[in-house]
């Protein structure tokens, strides 16, 4: 059978408070499994171990039962300004009226991207940057990771290509941030990864000054996450990250922040950059620049880079996304911004840290948790052991929050910037009646 009818008649669900223009195509799902193949999920799992998400308004989501949860996680680390933003919908019906996109390559160019790339370099601390724009986090790894190894061959060093990453780091899916990272598991079985690569211990600068003695010459850039997200909230070490701009410019490496997570305010500034006085040169953003409205990331590009591929002018940029520069995309990241700024949703950080932060320390105290971590806006309680984070998750669904498990203990929060004091409270409240609920 194929017709077509509104989302909310084919989900069955009570959406009634939601304005449902979009139409989809009336298909018999299988209940075994969906034939949407998930990312980062059990091939196998049946369709009913799914949760549909319906609709959201500021920190709060409903799925298909109208049953309503705290999005402890802001979804993947992105929707800093929070859910249901009518006016990111507006600039986005708008700017689709007049012109939907038109590419970017050479010759051509549109305002919006224009707009917002000059709102990045003047915020970023990288002096006279310049911006790159992509459509996901694992493209602007990707890009960043490109622009090194151009940048030393264009200087007569094509020798100079190797990348070093951190234990525990995430930096996307595509083969060079996949190769970059620091969890195994994810980079099994897709080999052979990009060569070469050095991982160094996340927080070891003396491992980080061995490398660096053995293989200066060669390393093209190193690439580390302020604080380390996906692979379990990591905080830096204290000075690790000064002493590695020290060594990349002792050594002529290229230093690159990948910012993916902490970019647009989940640290109460516009990048971790600002907020550990740091000067990468290139910082790699995406999630937070559009809330998740639109998919949009990109690269904030330093003079180490420019001066050498803006040198000949004959020269060419071989790289380049179709989507690259999205004026809708760069619309939706605008009124993003712009929210930001007026609702001043950076002052709420310290809130959340207080919330979140003191919160899980009660829980240590209390011998609820084994230990926790964070900075700012993004935080991580770890589960004593026989304690599994699955099902901690799983507990914490039922108590309305929701949270994102990592490996066998973590337990993260990254919430909404707009997460009301009451709403943080209720997240570690779930947590410990959750932990309760499994041990
Ligand atoms: C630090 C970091 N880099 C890169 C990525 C990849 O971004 P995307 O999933 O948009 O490709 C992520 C995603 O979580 C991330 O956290």
């Amino acid at each position: 059978m194929r017709d077509w009818e509104p989302i909310a008649a084919a989900t069955g669900g009570s959406i009634a408070s939601t304005t449902q223009v979009h139409r989809s195509p009336i298909i018999e799902v299988p209940m075994a499994r969906t034939p949407f193949l998930h990312p980062f999920a059990r091939p196998a799992a049946a369709a009913e171990e799914f949760i549909t998400i319906v609709r959201g308004e500021g920190a709060l989501v409903w799925d298909d039962q109208d049953r309503e949860y705290i999005d402890g996680l802001a979804s993947l680390w992105y929707c800093n300004v929070g859910h249901g933003r009518f006016a990111i919908a507006d600039a986005v019906a708008s700017q689709m009226a007049v012109l939907e996109n038109y590419n970017t390559f050479d010759i051509f160019t549109n305002e919006p991207a224009e707009r917002f790339a000059a709102f990045i370099a003047a915020a970023a601390p990288v002096p006279d940057a310049r911006v790159f724009f992509t459509s996901s986090g694992s493209e602007a790894v990707e890009t960043a990771i490109k622009l090194a190894r151009l940048t030393h061959s264009l200087q007569g060093h094509p020798e100079r290509n190797m990348i070093v990453g951190r234990t525990n780091a995430y930096h996307g899916v595509t083969y060079g941030g996949l190769s970059a990272q620091g969890l195994p598991l994810n980079q099994e079985h897709f080999g052979p990864l990009l060569d070469p690569v050095i991982r160094v211990d996340s927080h070891d600068l003396a491992e980080l000054e061995a490398v660096f003695a053995e293989h200066g010459k060669r390393i093209a850039a190193v690439i580390a996450e302020p604080v380390q997200g996906a692979g379990g909230v990591y905080p830096p070490a204290s000075g690790y990250l000064d002493r590695l701009r020290e060594l990349c410019t002792e050594h002529g490496a290229l230093l690159v922040f990948d910012e993916v997570i902490t970019g647009f305010g989940r640290l109460g500034t516009w990048f971790a950059a600002d907020f550990f006085g740091v000067v990468p040169d290139m910082i790699t953003f995406a999630k937070g620049c559009t809330s998740g409205y639109l998919p949009l990331g990109g690269v904030v590009v330093g003079e180490a880079v420019l001066e050498v591929i803006e040198a000949d002018p004959a020269f060419i940029l071989r790289h380049g996304f179709t989507y690259s520069g999205h004026p809708t995309a760069c619309a939706a990241a605008l009124e993003n911004t712009a929210i930001l700024l007026e609702e001043e949703l950076f002052d709420r950080v310290p809130a959340i840290a207080e919330h979140i932060g003191g919160g899980l320390a009660r829980l240590v105290d209390q011998g609820v948790l084994e230990s926790s971590r964070g900075v700012g806006g993004i935080w991580a309680g770890v589960v004593p052991e026989g304690v599994a984070a699955v099902s901690v998750r799983n507990a914490m669904l039922e108590r309305g929050v929701i949270i994102r498990p990592i490996g066998a203990s973590i337990i993260a929060f990254c919430p909404p910037l707009v997460t009301t004091d009451a709403q943080l409270l209720h997240c570690i409240a779930a947590l410990e009646g959750a932990i309760a609920d499994v041990s």
